[in-house]
């Protein structure tokens, strides 16, 4: 029996492209895994009104964790057309799976290291490496919304003048939900010999949700006096950003400013084929690109596997392989230095195939 066992989601579009990639760079490694496939993404919304099936559920509480490509999402007026006419008009809505996946399996860490290697002719700046810590199951992203305000809301007081065809989405952070996530970032500065850990918020507009999520910071922060703590608005932070990326370390924020803001580390480093991330919780995690579908890019092999091998290095510490995790990161940064394998993005022509095996070679 192998040592691991590993859900293998490639899921839609370029899915299949990078997740291939990154099976080149792990068995060139070694590890010893059994890969099993999964069925997620589009086709399975349209087939069964499920994109994220029971079975695949089922399949992933046998195994250690789970490695995901991409999935297509579409909007509600599409998605409801493409459902199977049989299956419409049945109650069937479409969610999207990653972010079911990350509630069900209280995946609360989105962890995503934006490092920028030498010879990367996509970096904003030499030497950029922050880590983002994004709080994944609650926030903006919990899923109430309503088309139109309910009636029974004019109840509560400060609500009489929200218009009647507003549609609502609800925020919701907790004490519990916030400490965790900012414990994590802490801790991860401990262990990685972080200098620093910044806590992103609007607590000056978003008074009570906010206000939770920074008086937990503060409270976690007292805990760890060797690390700095700072703190700093969205908004800002944007600027901050792009003006002094070197004096950020480990950020934390919560479920949209983190979505935000790790997009915006990730260009700062390369873009969508540099950015990794893992969605962590207490004893399973997901690991994936942070990029999507890309459908028109789907299965032309064209499309930047690092990302998604630099999720593959994200698992194998998480599994902790670490000495394997090293070699790999070794392995990227070496291709990325050399630049002789480069892919469309990156002005060259290699192929996904091409680059993957660039990089096993180097192991
Ligand atoms: P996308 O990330 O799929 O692609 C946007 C563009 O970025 C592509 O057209 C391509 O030019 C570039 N790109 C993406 N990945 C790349 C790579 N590895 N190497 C080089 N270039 C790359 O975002 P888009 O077009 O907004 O969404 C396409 C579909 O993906 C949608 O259905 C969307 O809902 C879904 N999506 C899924 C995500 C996930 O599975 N976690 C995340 C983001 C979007
Ligand atoms: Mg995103």
């Amino acid at each position: 029996m192998a040592k691991y066992r590993i859900a293998w989601l490639p899921g839609d579009g370029i899915g299949k492209d990078v997740t291939d990639a990154a099976r080149i760079v792990l068995d060139g490694l070694g590890v010893d895994a059994e890969y099993i496939h999964g069925d997620i993404g589009w086709e399975f919304w349209c087939t069964e009104g499920d994109p994220l099936p029971q079975r695949t559920l089922d399949m992933m509480a046998e195994t250690d964790c789970a490695f995901f490509g991409a999935i297509t999402s579409k909007g509600k007026d599409v998605a409801d057309k493409e459902l199977d006419p049989e299956l419409q008009g049945k109650g069937y809505s479409y969610r999207s799976p990653i972010v079911r996946m990350r509630q069900l399996l209280d995946l609360y860490i989105c962890l995503r290291p934006c490092k920028a290697y030498a010879g990367n002719p996509l970096n904003y700046k030499d030497g950029i490496d922050l880590v983002v810590f994004r709080e994944n199951t609650q926030g903006m992203y919990i899923g109430v919304e309503y088309p139109q305000v309910p009636e029974e809301f004019y109840a509560v007081k400060g609500t009489e003048k929200l218009p009647r065809d507003a549609a609502i989405s609800f925020r919701a952070i907790t004490p519990g939900g916030s400490e965790r996530i900012v414990r994590s970032a802490f801790e991860y500065a401990v262990k990685h010999n972080r200098k620093k850990v910044t806590a992103v918020h609007k607590a000056n507009v978003l008074r009570q949700t906010d206000g939770v999520f920074m008086e937990a910071a503060r409270k976690v922060a007292v805990e760890y006096p060797r690390i700095e703590f700072d703190n700093a608005n969205i908004d800002a932070m944007g600027m901050w950003l792009l003006k002094n990326p070197f004096n950020y370390d480990v950020i934390v924020t919560t479920n949209l400013f983190g979505d935000i803001i790790s997009d915006l580390c990730a260009q700062m480093v390369g873009g969508l084929g540099f950015g990794c991330s893992g969605n962590i919780g207490q004893d399973y995690a997901v690991f994936e690109p942070t990029h999507g579908s890309a459908p028109k890019y789907a299965g032309q092999y064209k499309v930047n596997p690092i990302a998604t091998i630099l999720a593959a290095k994200m698992m194998l510490d998480w599994l902790g392989e670490t000495d394997k995790a090293a070699q790999l990161e070794g392995a990227v940064a070496a291709v990325i230095a050399e630049g002789r394998f480069r892919t469309y993005d990156m002005g060259g022509e290699s192929s996904t195939l091409d680059m993957a095996r660039a990089i096993a070679d180097k192991l």
